[in-house]
């Protein structure tokens, strides 16, 4: 049996993007007998079962529901997307007549530096008609080999470039394909990989991905590196702890959102409706009442999971005087007054509380005063859905360069204090 690590970096390598990473929660929680429930067919649920629902094929929550009467519901939030580049419609463009380059638009905030002068490939999905059922299909698709390029531009024609450098996305970033000959192969190639024909393909969301593969790495192997860290170091850390242990007295749901990486505003973001119409179908399946359904919210805790920053060993003057997390020092608790992070004394409590009766160690992450933080899916996902929630994540470096690094233990503290959520 592979440790936790390897386990994590061969989760990450089947999902080079949102949709395969949805896939792969799929397979592993079908193979441990989870039921899949179509969002445009009728529920059947019942006491006892465990269940899975997909939303745009990038989206999943998936649960677990007690055999006696719930008191409430135990959730754990995380994201499926992560920052790459997402190919435009009409990809190809010629340049000086020798070159074939792929049109690029950036998908959330990254670092641009390291996506430069490594070999990077192309994943996603197509979108077909389903001669046989009527309507469309969709197959996922991963070229899967070292395909394409951005290089840089070499220091002589550039002598400042080591002074700060401000990315131009339609110039600086645009990936080189193929020479000339290469000229109406793109989408043929990609058709190919996905078995369809290229005329079928009516539609398609296709990303780069970053070729290098997740490592182990430092003095005493105690670092991990890899594309996608943030936040699948979370969502494969959650799904483990749902497949954990028992779940008596509270409905368990592991939720993956799409979109978190631009503002989580979409059908399948932490800002839609999938949680709430989830909750809602379940109880209505399960003869609740309304009222009942806002008790068991009133009673509820979720956990909003999503990468922090470690303490850099370069920089940190940029971290919190105070409140200094490391890798490998355990899960870390996020504050913000603003409740951009939505732990308050209340779930703070509630958390660390779960973390003690597990044996797992808590650090905590407060932004300088002086530098504005991110914000995650905790205190979106709050305005549809309003309960109790901490905003935690794994201390990493790196953040949102498609090559992360995070520290070795800290997914399995995770799982345990996941798997003590849930139970
Ligand atoms: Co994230």
């Amino acid at each position: 049996m592979n440790t936790i690590p390897e386990q994590l970096l061969a989760f990450i390598e089947k999902s080079p993007d949102c949709f395969h990473a949805v896939a792969a929660m799929k397979e592993e929680l079908a193979a441990n007998g989870f039921k899949e429930l179509k969002e445009n067919e009728k529920w059947q649920v019942t006491r006892g079962g465990r269940y899975f629902v997909t939303r745009n094929e990038s989206a999943l929550i998936a649960f677990t529901i007690p055999e006696q009467d719930m008191r409430g519901m135990r959730i754990l939030a995380t994201h499926s997307d992560s920052p790459s580049f997402k190919i435009k419609e009409n990809p190809e463009m010629e340049a000086e007549g020798h070159y074939i380059k792929l049109n690029v638009e950036k998908y959330g905030g990254m670092l641009c530096a390291p996506w430069f002068d490594r070999p990077l490939s192309v994943a996603g999905r197509v979108v077909v008609k389903d001669e046989e059922k009527g309507g469309m299909r969709s197959v996922l698709v991963n070229l899967d080999r070292d395909l394409v390029m951005i290089p840089s531009l070499a220091i002589h024609m550039n002598r400042e470039v080591n002074d700060g450098y401000k990315y131009n996305a339609q110039k600086d970033m645009l990936p080189l394909y193929g020479d000339i000959q290469a000229k109406g192969t793109f989408m043929k190639q990609v058709a190919e990989a996905a078995g369809v024909k290229e005329e079928e393909i009516l539609g398609h969301d296709l990303f780069l991905y970053n070729r290098q593969k997740g490592c182990i790495w430092g003095a005493e192997g105690e670092f991990i590196s890899s594309s996608r860290l943030d936040d699948l170091q979370c969502a494969f850390a959650s799904l483990k702890g749902l497949l954990a242990g028992e779940k008596k007295e509270y409905m368990a749901m592991h939720c993956v959102f799409d979109n978190e990486e631009t503002g989580s505003e979409t059908k399948q973001g932490a800002a839609s409706t999938f949680l709430y119409d989830t909750l809602v179908r379940v109880h209505d399946c399960l003869d609740y009442s309304r009222e009942d359904y806002l008790i068991h919210l009133a009673d509820s805790f979720m956990v909003s999971a999503d990468n922090g920053h470690a303490v850099h060993p370069n920089y940190g003057d940029k971290a919190d005087p105070v409140n200094r997390p490391y890798m490998n020092g355990g899960i870390v608790l996020k504050f913000n007054a603003a409740q951009r992070y939505c732990t308050d004394g209340v779930s703070a409590a509630m958390f660390r509380d779960i973390c003690r009766q597990a044996g797992v160690p808590v650090q905590t992450f407060v932004n300088r005063s002086d530098i504005a933080g991110g914000s995650t899916l905790g205190n979106i996902s709050n305005t549809k859905v309003a309960l109790n929630t901490a905003d935690i994540g794994l201390a990493q470096l790196a953040m949102h360069s498609p090559y992360e690094t995070a520290g070795v233990k800290d997914t399995e503290y995770l799982v345990k204090a996941a798997a003590a959520l849930f139970a």
